[in-house]
């Protein structure tokens, strides 16, 4: 068993602890919204929060977030209107929409602790996301939409 904080509630997981996170959410706990791409912690798809930091959750084990608080981008804002997803959907970003949601979820986690982040900084936060629509440019358009809204 796994005791952990999912989207702000707590849920014990018959698991295995050594069970990467990617497949808890998605086949345990049915968050489908954070998505599987290479599994090598290499594309950033299935980037989730714990305590607030980007993990890649392809290669987070259950037993390193055992107690801690899990926010998936389900959980990010109710309604889906945290600020980054505004600007996202303002600037019309996603294509195939595949790689999405692990790179607003590097981009909410940048701008919780830099609310007015460089073009040095997204850089920094975003690298490691791979987007093969190649949206790159309107990810940047939107966080720094979502920074000064
Ligand atoms: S699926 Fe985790 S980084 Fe690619
Ligand atoms: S929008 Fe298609 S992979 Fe990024």
């Amino acid at each position: 068993m796994v005791d952990v904080s999912i989207n702000g509630q707590s849920r014990r997981l018959d698991a295995d602890p050594d069970m990467p996170l990617l497949w808890a959410l998605r086949d345990l706990l049915d968050l489908t919204g954070t998505k599987y791409g290479c599994g090598i912690a290499q594309c950033g798809a299935c980037t989730v929060h714990v305590d607030g930091e980007p993990v890649r959750a392809c290669v987070t084990p259950l037993s390193a977030v055992a107690g801690r608080k899990v926010t998936t981008i389900e959980g990010l804002h109710p309604e889906g209107k945290h600020p980054v997803q505004q600007a996202w959907v303002d600037a019309q970003v996603p294509q195939c929409g595949y790689c999405q949601s692990g790179q607003i979820m590097s981009a909410a986690a940048l701008l919780a602790k830099n609310p007015n982040p460089s073009d040095a900084d997204i850089d920094a936060a975003m690298e490691g996301h791979l987007c093969r629509c190649g949206t790159y440019q309107r990810i940047r358009t939107a966080i720094k939409r979502a920074a000064t809204s």
